[in-house]
């Protein structure tokens, strides 16, 4: 069994692969962070393990035989927890991942560290900003209560700045609607992930033709393990592993 960790599109796309080729047989596995996860082709376990120790004990008691670990670039515990686990347990590890988004010219980007840095690089003055971070990073921006924020998130936020906004929409997002939303709303900077892929690039290449500025937080550092950056690669590592059992 093969077991994804998933809460992606590309782990929904591997997902699909497997399901359309009916082995080997493999199950997801979710946070459960999204209130209304999309449908997925694949048997699904929902909710956390207990740490690097509860996902060994997983990976034993469910004879997983290898692990596809496709969680978003920023989601860094449970990677961790994943490396942790394989090492212990001898279980080849797969990192799935996109490639985080490389600046193009008539970018102008400030990148930083994490939320805090990036509510801090928006400086004093009063800005219009379109804030997409996710809704457990609004936190960060309550201090700054002198910009008006334009806040998109999948889940409604327990917290919102005052003056703020608030959109709940999910990717993948289309660089024209994204271009008329910036201008509607007068957006001065934009502050989000670096998060790769094209599901949520629109905006990006939308504040390059406007020439607006983004503020973007880097990635962690990935964990040292083979890795891919497409879900057919995936399937093909899957497969061979599971054919060399
Ligand atoms: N961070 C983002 O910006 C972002 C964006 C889009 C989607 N996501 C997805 O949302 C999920 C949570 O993100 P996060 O940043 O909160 O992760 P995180 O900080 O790395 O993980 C926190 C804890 O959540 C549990 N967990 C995370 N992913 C899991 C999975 N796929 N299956 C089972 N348990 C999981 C683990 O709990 P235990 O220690 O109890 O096992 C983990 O220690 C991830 O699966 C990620 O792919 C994250």
């Amino acid at each position: 069994m093969i077991l994804i960790l998933g809460g992606t599109s590309e782990a929904s796309a591997l997902a699909r692969l497997l399901a359309q080729r009916g082995k080997p047989p493999a199950l997801l596995s979710l946070a459960g962070r999204t209130l209304k996860p999309a449908p997925q082709p694949l048997p699904t376990r929902i909710g956390g393990f207990g740490g690097a120790t509860g996902l060994a004990d997983f990976l034993k008691a469910n004879g997983i035989s290898a692990v596809v670990d496709a969680t978003h670039p920023f989601a860094e515990k449970i990677s961790a927890n994943a490396a942790l686990a394989c090492a212990e347990t001898g279980t080849p590890l797969l990192v799935l991942r996109r490639r985080p988004w490389q600046p193009q010219p008539g970018d102008a980007w400030t990148q930083v560290e994490d939320a805090a840095a990036a509510a801090l690089a928006l400086g004093k003055k009063a800005r219009r900003v379109f804030l997409t971070v996710g809704r457990l990073e609004l936190p960060a921006f309550l201090p700054y209560s002198q910009h008006r924020y334009l806040i998109r998130t999948v889940d409604p936020p327990e917290v919102l700045p005052p003056k703020a906004k608030l959109i709940l929409d999910r990717g993948p997002f289309d660089e024209k609607a994204e271009t008329a939303l910036l201008l509607k709303e007068k957006i001065e900077v934009i502050v989000t992930k670096n998060s790769g892929g094209d599901a949520t690039y629109a905006k990006i290449a939308a504040a390059r033709a406007l020439e607006l500025p983004v503020i973007l937080l880097r990635a962690p550092d990935w964990p040292s393990a083979a890795s891919v950056d497409t879900a057919q690669a995936a399937l093909e590592w899957v497969e061979k592993v599971s054919a060399g059992r």
